[in-house]
């Protein structure tokens, strides 16, 4: 699919491929078909855009998204399929928040949330990986006055096996729900991997079950935790399915294509699938847990890729009479090759997978993690790191828990002038939990197991006592 900025593009390219067929005096067959390429190009540009296509102007604001401004400027893409930038320190997370109107997370909302849970905020929260908020106060002051609410994420399973980055969200999850006491559902959306994706539906319910062991290995309450399949569930669910049909009232062609970049060539299932993902937004699409409760907030941590499927959640509830969910942003954890890109399933270089063994994640981060910006390691040495663009610290910044040994590693690794890596190698020791460079990682991690692949629903298991992430991490730092 493409956002209004990659058609103007591509109708920029085709207007001088026309032009070039003409002044070659190509023969007239490929000259028509050419402009007919440009025609229809243009029709789906002002269908997308509201907008006549006029060369040297790229597209404004789009008038018929009224859930939010658009999703891409000229620097930074920033969407549920593409986050991209150009800028070796990454996405520029203050813009984005004007950009999508959500509200910073200020010292002040992380100094209210260890007062009310008592407990030191997740160092998610202390060094702004979870960086903004909608409505986030609301759920406080609920919480506060002794009304309970619930937590709500979920994975689209493109694969048998999740990278470090998908788990920024559980993790944080995770600790919300041990802080607050609170149900959570986990939304595995196989239906939108299908419809996205070259892969038959058997595939992606069997990833959803794959992928349901690393979640419930973060260790999730088993007694308030609900995660299910969407091929299953919707299904399964009719209060599911009429909060589905609501939402699809409610929300015109016009408006998804103005958030989402739907054009008229995508399937009419992705045109329909964001309200999929907005019904575990109200309380009564789970009876299960709920009853008929319409009324029990809801708060969705997830990165900030998600918002769009959110904006329009938000601007539909109080018209089908619902509460608008709040949300938690994360940054991306970003891929191997630099913060230009976040960690993606569909570049297996860019990414650490839960399933690579020990070995494979050495060799990854040796070939491909960016160190700095310095050419070769003697240039390195010569001229210092700059930890604002070093991957392996980034990486640090999101695992190592102790503030006072993350700091320590920041000033040696500018004062010493040494690649994060050596750092990391001198310190391994103080961070060994185990992890051998021969050890596979998914042999270790102990997925918890789904007893019966064939039941309707997953049922929450306990999960194992050597936790996934905890040997993962171990694994990444220590042989970073
Ligand atoms: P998916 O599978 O792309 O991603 C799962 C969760 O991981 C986050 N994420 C990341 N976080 C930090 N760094 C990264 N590099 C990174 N890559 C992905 C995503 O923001 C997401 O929170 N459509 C969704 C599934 C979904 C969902 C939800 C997600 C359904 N309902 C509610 C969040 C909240 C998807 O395909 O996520």
């Amino acid at each position: 699919m493409s956002s209004p900025m990659d058609l103007y593009e591509q109708l920029t390219a085709q207007g001088l491929a026309v032009r070039h067929i003409k002044a070659q005096k190509g023969n007239k067959a490929e000259v028509e078909s050419a402009v007919q390429l440009l025609l229809r190009m243009k029709e789906d540009y002002k269908l997308l855009t509201g907008q006549d296509y006029q060369a040297g102007r790229p597209p404004t604001h789009t008038e018929d998204d009224d859930s939010g401004p658009a999703e891409d400027d000229e620097d930074d893409q920033v969407n549920p399929w593409n986050v991209s930038t150009s800028s070796a320190k990454g996405v520029d997370y203050d813009k984005l928040i004007v950009r999508f109107g959500s509200c910073k997370i200020e010292q002040e909302l992380v100094d209210r949330i260890a007062r009310v849970t008592g407990k030191t905020p997740h160092h998610f929260l202390r060094r702004g990986i979870f960086f903004s908020h909608r409505d986030m106060h609301q759920i406080l002051d609920a919480y506060e006055s002794r009304k309970s609410f619930y937590l709500y994420t979920g994975r689209g399973p493109s694969s048998g096996a999740m990278h470090v980055g998908h788990l920024i969200p559980f993790l944080f999850t995770k600790w919300l729900q041990d802080v607050f006491d609170v149900p959570l559902v986990v939304q595995m959306t196989d239906d939108e991997k299908y419809l996205w994706k070259d892969l038959s539906l058997e595939d992606c319910h069997r990833y959803t079950l794959e992928n349901a062991r690393d979640i419930i290995a973060c260790g999730f309450d088993p007694d308030k935790t609900f995660i299910f399949s969407d091929l299953d569930y919707m299904g399964a669910s009719p209060s599911f399915y009429r909060n589905v049909v609501k939402v699809q009232k409610h929300v015109t062609f016009n408006q998804v294509k103005g958030i989402f970049g739907f054009t008229d060539s995508d399937c009419i299932g992705k045109i329909s699938f964001p309200a999929i993902q907005a019904a575990p937004s109200f309380s009564n699409s789970f009876p299960q847990i709920f009853g008929d409760r319409n009324d029990v907030q809801c708060l969705i941590p997830c990165a900030i890729d998600q918002d769009p499927y959110f904006r329009m959640t938000r601007d539909v509830a109080p018209r089908i009479g619902y509460l608008k969910p709040a949300l938690l942003h994360s940054t991306f954890f970003p891929a191997l090759q630099g913060a230009q890109t976040k960690m993606s399933a569909s570049d297996a270089n860019s990414s650490i997978f839960l399933t690579d063994t020990a070995k494979q994640i050495k060799n990854k981060v040796n070939k491909h993690a960016f160190s700095g910006g310095k050419d070769t390691v003697e240039e390195h040495r010569k001229l210092g790191g700059n930890p604002d663009v070093d991957v392996s610290f980034m990486y640090l910044t999101f695992f190592l828990e102790d503030d006072e040994q993350l700091e320590k590693i920041r000033q040696e690794r500018c004062a010493s002038h040494r690649r994060t890596e050596e750092v990391f190698d001198r310190d391994a020791s103080a961070h060994d939990r185990g992890a051998s460079g021969e050890t596979q990682a998914s042999d270790r991690r102990d997925r918890a197991t789904v007893h019966d692949p064939a039941q309707t629903t997953l049922q929450l298991l306990e999960p194992s006592e050597e936790r996934t992430l905890t040997v993962f991490c171990s694994c990444v730092i220590t042989l970073c």
